[in-house]
């Protein structure tokens, strides 16, 4: 089913809305830059162009030259931004620390965030890098573009900011790295008022959800993440734009137990797709593995000799439940006790395919150390059904939200609240029952907490009752 925004989309035209001609944009020769001298000497960050992967010292230096050959006014940064981020850097190298003072608090009028601010400790010597403050610039869900959203993003960064980016955030945005102060607010309403594009999230509050490729391009995917990941990024604007919780939260969506977007490590919320029913087999393809006929794991392994495929050795022995047999010459699954960890998908993906009943597991949680060490999410809903517009997620969601900032204290995440407080206290929140799946394995420990009502008799006792039967 072809993506149906659910609202108009202008279709960015480059063409249109290109600041730079082609000569402007191919301004110097490969000679050139290979006789290009940087401001600074940077011997240290020069060592770092040797060596086949992709040096971004390299890339910085074509920027550098570019932009130093582009005429003054057609950028409003100076011209030597990335030439003082490399100087600046090679000091770092030198010093072994950074160069960056301590925080920094600019943005866009009517947002709390999207915008880190960021000085150098050493503007005399950088003065092009005094403010070098760092865009969050919301991604389209799994990243896909075309080339005039790229070129009119790239020509709007070169003429307001430094032309280096992150391609992208951790988080998922696009990284708009170094600016000044008074580029935010024009940068931000070109973007709004020509791109139909707006700010991702930072500070205490939802942070810009992402998501892997889902349906777009993987046959694995049981839930259309994009589509759940642009809803609820669309729906939540509000949460987004303007902190108003103890700390971040995020949201992640995997399509499958796969992961491809780390969402059970990296996101409060982690939405994960399953299924219900029973894995598809086509027993017609097994045997074309079993033959040989067909790679298995799509030919991950192809760079080594690992022998001739042996579905008892790569598959059923591997399975973690011991779920699977060969019968009759055909693969047999007890999907009962199939616990949906893709392996046996994974290797023979042409055979296998997860079910048609599909859904989500969500789990919560996850974070990074600090405070009270790493969390990665806990399963608390086994399965939910995920269909547009997400009613039953978006109210899972507020519940969620209206326990935490109520209860969450300063900068506490939420995998650290449902730890002070416990899952029990979790669940009530959310009003589901307690299930054997939501723990690993029971608790070993018998400091057991019992609700009043559930002890016959409660707890109001009277000592001196006691004492007619026990004498002191
Ligand atoms: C019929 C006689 C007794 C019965 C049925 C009995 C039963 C128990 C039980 C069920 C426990 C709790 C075990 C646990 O928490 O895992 C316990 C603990 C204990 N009992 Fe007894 N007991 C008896 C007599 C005695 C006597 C005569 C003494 C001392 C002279 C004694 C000293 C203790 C102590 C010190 C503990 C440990 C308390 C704690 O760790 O908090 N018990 N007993
Ligand atoms: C100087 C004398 C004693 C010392 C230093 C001592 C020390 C201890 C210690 C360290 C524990 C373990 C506490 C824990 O696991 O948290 C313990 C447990 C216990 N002691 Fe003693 N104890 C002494 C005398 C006695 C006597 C005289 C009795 C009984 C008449 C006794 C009965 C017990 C019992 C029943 C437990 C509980 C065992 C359990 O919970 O598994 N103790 N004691
Ligand atoms: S997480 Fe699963 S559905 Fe998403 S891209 Fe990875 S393998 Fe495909
Ligand atoms: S998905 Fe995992 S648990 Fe289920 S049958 Fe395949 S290997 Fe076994």
């Amino acid at each position: 089913m072809a993506f149906e925004p659910n609202e108009p989309q202008e279709k960015i035209k480059y063409d249109e809305m290109r600041i730079y001609s082609d000569e402007e944009l191919n301004n110097y020769t490969e000679e050139e830059l290979k006789n290009f001298k940087t401001k600074h000497d940077t011997p240290m960050c020069d060592d770092l162009e040797s060596g086949p992967w992709p040096s971004f010292v390299a890339d910085a230096k074509r920027e550098a030259l570019h932009r130093r050959k582009l005429a003054d006014d057609r950028i409003l940064l100076s011209a030597e931004t990335v030439e003082d981020t490399l100087g600046q850097l090679e000091d770092s190298f030198v010093d072994g620390e950074t160069h960056w003072k301590h925080g920094g608090i600019v943005g866009v009028f009517g947002y709390g965030g999207g915008v880190i601010g960021r000085y150098s400790d050493l503007q005399e010597k950088y003065p092009a890098v005094a403010h070098f403050h760092t865009l969050r610039v919301n991604q389209p869900m799994s990243k896909f573009y075309n080339t005039d959203f790229l070129r009119t993003i790239c020509d709007l960064w070169e003429y307001r900011g430094s032309g280096m980016m992150n391609m992208h955030g951790s988080t998922g945005d696009i990284i708009l790295l170094g600016t000044t102060t008074e580029q935010l607010e024009p940068i931000f309403y070109q973007m709004t008022h020509e791109m139909q594009q707006d700010l991702g999230g930072s500070g205490s509050n939802l942070r810009s959800p992402s998501c892997c490729l889902g349906r777009a391009r993987c046959e694995w995917s049981c839930i259309d993440t994009q589509d759940m990941c642009y809803e609820l990024t669309h729906y939540y604007q509000d949460e987004l734009h303007r902190p108003a919780f103890p700390y971040k939260f995020k949201f992640k969506f995997d399509g499958c137990p796969n992961g491809c977007v780390a969402s059970i490590a990296r996101s409060d919320m982690s939405f994960i797709g399953t299924w219900k029913d029973d894995i598809r087999i086509d027993q017609d393809a097994v045997q074309a593995y079993i033959a040989g006929d067909i790679a298995p794991n799509g030919g991950a392994h192809a760079g080594k000799d690992w022998g001739k495929f042996d579905i008892q050795k790569e598959v059923i022995n591997l399975c973690p439940t011991a779920c699977m047999w060969m019968e009759d010459g055909k693969l047999m699954i007890d999907n009962k006790e199939c616990t949906r960890c893709m392996h046996c998908i994974n290797t023979m993906p042409q055979a296998l395919r997860p079910g048609a009943d599909t859904g989500v597991s969500i789990l919560f949680g996850a974070k990074a150390p600090i405070l009270e060490g790493a969390q990665m999410a806990v399963l608390t809903v086994p399965f939910m059904k995920c269909e547009p517009p997400y009613e039953n997620i978006k109210d899972l969601v507020e519940k969620v939200w209206d326990w935490w900032m109520e209860e969450g204290k300063n900068r506490e995440r939420l995998g650290e609240l449902i730890q002070r407080w416990g899952l029990p206290k979790f669940l009530e929140v959310i009003g589901l029952p307690p299930m054997p799946q939501m723990v690993t394995e029971p608790r070993s420990n018998p400091y057991i907490f019992w609700k009043a009502e559930e002890v016959p008799g409660g707890f109001k006792r009277n000592i001196e009752d006691y004492r007619v039967k026990h004498m002191r």
